[in-house]
């Protein structure tokens, strides 16, 4: 290695909060603050992964070398001497299926380092790219593949990144569910064998299973006590991640998209770049590694991560399909009394032939059913203003149904297989426009493009897409690749959002699908905020959002108040329990304000008025969970925590009600030992205060004891209510 760049190596390694690369000689140290990833990458070897974790420091990276170190190889390809699992297979233009790749070179460009690996025969190459971010604890690593050989090569195994884990007593903790219970927590011993989660639904990935995991290195998960290694595969679309227990001094892991039925026929010189995996790694447990994904995301991740969301009232299950305009505006007026910052109008807006009064007709004209809003939007969006507030607007423009004029001129532009009957979905007549057509990108893009270009004041989009991907087929794929027709999808989907970006970086964008169909970091760059789930039962949601914060940022969080009954669940919760539970997140309503008695409205107004008190902490502060609903104690609780530990918003649920029950004392986290906290409830119903109401504690002794939560609201009888919650600020000089 030249002795300049060993130097400038060197030198950065010597500034702690810099991410650094320090190549010496043939090593590979990609390192972040706290953190690093050791490989060796001998010219003409096979590249080696030695460590992922713990930060090393030269004498450590010295020392592994020196012990020689058992090593694996760090990408390693199928086809010889590879009965283990693998993260490249192809098969080259004749017939040979086998890969032999050695390192060919290193290189770094700002905080990426690319390592070149190519055949010992093919002209067969793949680059190994790994990213940091400063002051962030995150790797980022995906790979490039191509070739020069003379025909096409398939791809039939094609791995974003490969970490390996110290054999031990290794969990994993995963999340699961269905639609309506999203981000449900699985945490469980890794077995032998091979462990595979994955998705195939085509476009909604995140509600049965999701591309994160974590892996808590010493036992059983720990919220503040371990080595916890996390992982998120960056992608929309069709996910596998593979653990391998193979009985040897490593636990493997693979991720990146599922390859089933998805060979990818590689031309020569084309390039075939994966979706990043992003790794991140603390010695202090599961809460540690959230707070890194949380900072990366808002900071890198989420678009516009740093700014403040506003409140929100959402039409849909205030109205559902039934868009009136006069109701629309009530609806406006009510959320603009009652504090809030912005009116959603929901589904049911559009279509002038078929009018959208269901889920079964209508989507893919986007014209307004001046039926329902004889003024359109601009009458919309100048009641906003006169209201005091801003205006957003539901749209799903993936899809269109077989009820619609788009389809009528268009049926060649959907998801189809040839000699096969359409697949509807939703409303069993719902189809998605198939965006590996540069047509249909032209189409998504002019939708909101218009929408955005004619009504300047729409300030907000929740995009929403209700559908899986139910044939496999595209109608202008070639034969030979029609098994690209997922991932053609999500690069005409990209395309198409990067050019809507482009021309209206400003707008705030939800992604919903389904509820929390598409909470990943592969989508998310272009959007502000996920719909977290359809489900707004507050019990349910204090599980679902539990999960989903193992991962996902409190400020993208969107939880909103609903009625009781619950829409979903039937369950009757008090507006306190809805509100505390809706105020951990981006906090929204989504109901009939019109239908709240008059004192309900006077309470929602004082705690959206306390929201926004909190509001900077719970969206930029740091998450510290407590006590997790999974573990059945009775209640759950959290908080948020200013990075200058200045503010802090606690919160505990009840999760179950029984009377003489025993409650744990939930010592609090995250706090200056030796700040002076004064504490109050906010969002009170109580008829007296809490009996530490305005008192001054130490965060030491909140720490060590946290305070008592009494099991019920000491209210009037007929205001009594079974699942009592707090919420409380704290705040120190
Ligand atoms: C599914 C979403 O998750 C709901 O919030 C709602 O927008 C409906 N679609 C509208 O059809």
């Amino acid at each position: 290695m030249d002795l300049k760049l060993a130097l400038r190596y060197a030198a950065l390694s010597a500034m702690p909060l810099l991410a650094t690369f320090c190549a010496q000689a043939e090593t590979v140290h990609i390192s972040t603050p706290g953190t690093s990833l050791l490989l060796k990458a001998d010219k003409d070897k096979e590249l080696r992964f030695y460590h992922y974790g713990e930060k090393l420091s030269d004498t450590d990276i010295k020392s592994i070398m020196a012990s020689k170190a058992s090593w694996v190889n760090a990408y390693a390809p199928y086809g010889i001497n590879t009965r283990r699992e693998t993260a490249v297979a192809a098969t080259h233009t004749d017939g040979n299926m086998t890969l032999d790749l050695v390192v060919d070179g290193v290189e770094h460009d700002g905080n990426t380092t690319t390592i070149s690996l190519k055949d010992t025969h093919y002209p067969f190459f793949v680059k190994l790219n790994y990213r940091t971010y400063p002051d962030e604890d995150i790797i980022e690593m995906w790979s490039e593949i191509s070739h020069g050989e003379k025909g096409t090569v398939t791809l039939s195994e094609y791995a974003s990144g490969y970490i390996a884990l110290p054999y031990g007593d290794v969990w994993s903790s995963n999340l699961y569910g269905e639609w309506a219970k999203e981000g449900w927590l699985e945490e469980l011993p890794v077995p032998h064998g091979v462990k595979v989660v994955k998705n195939r639904d085509g476009l909604r990935p995140n509600h049965a299973a999701h591309g994160e995991v974590m892996f808590s290195l010493d036992g059983k998960p720990q919220e503040n006590a371990g080595r916890v290694v996390g992982a998120a595969l960056c992608y929309p679309g069709n996910f596998k991640l593979r653990t391998l227990n193979d009985n040897s001094n490593w636990i493997h892991f693979f991720a990146g998209i599922n390859e089933e039925h998805a060979p990818y026929i590689l031309e020569k010189g084309e390039t075939f770049t994966t979706p990043a995996l992003a790794v991140t790694y603390s010695g202090n447990g599961m809460g540690d590694v959230s707070r890194n994904f949380h900072r990366w995301g808002r900071n890198y991740k989420l678009a516009h991560g740093n700014k403040l969301r506003d409140v929100l009232l959402n039409s849909w299950e205030g109205v559902y399909f039934d868009i009136k305009e006069d109701e629309m505006k009530q609806m406006m007026q009510d959320i603009a009394s009652l504090g809030g910052e912005l009116f959603v109008m929901d589904d049911g807006w559009f279509g002038n032939k078929y009018p959208r009064n269901n889920n079964n007709l209508g989507l893919g004209d986007w014209v307004v059913d001046t039926s329902k809003l004889p003024n359109g939007i601009k009458g919309l969006t100048d009641a906003a203003k006169k209201a005091g507030v801003k205006f957003g607007i539901w749209i799903e423009p993936e899809m269109l149904d077989e009820k619609s004029e788009l389809y009528e001129k268009h049926p060649d532009y959907i998801i189809k297989a040839q000699h096969r009957a359409n697949m509807p979905g939703r409303g069993k007549a719902q189809i998605a426009l198939d965006l590996a057509n540069p047509k249909c990108q032209d189409i998504v893009f002019t939708i909101v493009d218009t929408l955005l270009t004619k009504y300047p004041d729409i300030a907000y989009i929740k995009w929403d897409a209700n559908n899986a991907m139910p044939i496999h087929g595209s109608q202008v794929l070639p034969a030979n690749k029609q098994s690209h027709n997922n991932i053609e999808y999500w690069r005409g989907l990209s395309k198409t959002l990067d050019r809507i970006r482009e021309k209206h970086p400003d707008v705030v964008i939800q992604a919903c699908s389904s509820g929390g169909g598409r909470v990943n970091y592969g989508f998310l760059p272009w959007f502000d905020e996920y719909w977290t789930s359809d489900n707004t039962d507050a019990l349910q949601r204090v599980y679902i959002q539990w999960g989903t914060s193992y991962f996902f940022p409190a400020i993208g969080m969107g939880s909103h108040i609903s009625a009781a009954p619950n829409h979903q669940t039937g369950r009757r919760t008090s507006l306190k329990y809805r509100t505390d539970v809706a105020m951990a997140g981006r906090l929204g309503m989504e109901l009939q304000p019109k239908d709240m008695t008059d004192a309900e409205k006077e309470q929602t107004r004082r705690a959206i008025a306390d929201y926004k008190v909190i509001r900077p902490v719970v969206q930029l502060g740091d998450l510290y969970r407590l006590q997790s609903p999974f573990d059945k104690k009775g209640a759950a609780s959290l908080m948020y925590v200013t990075p200058d530990k200045k503010q802090a918003a606690f919160f505990w649920w009840k999760t179950e009600s029984m009377a003489a029950e025993q409650l744990h004392k939930v010592p609090m986290n995250g706090l200056d030992p030796d700040k002076i906290y004064t504490v109050r409830e906010i969002n009170r119903i109580d008829n007296k205060p809490l009996q530490y109401e305005g008192q001054a504690f130490t965060g030491r002794a909140l720490m060590a004891n946290g305070l008592p939560m009494p099991a019920f609201h000491s209210v009037d009888k007929a205001d009594a209510t079974d699942f009592s919650s707090r919420v409380l600020i704290l705040e120190a000089k």
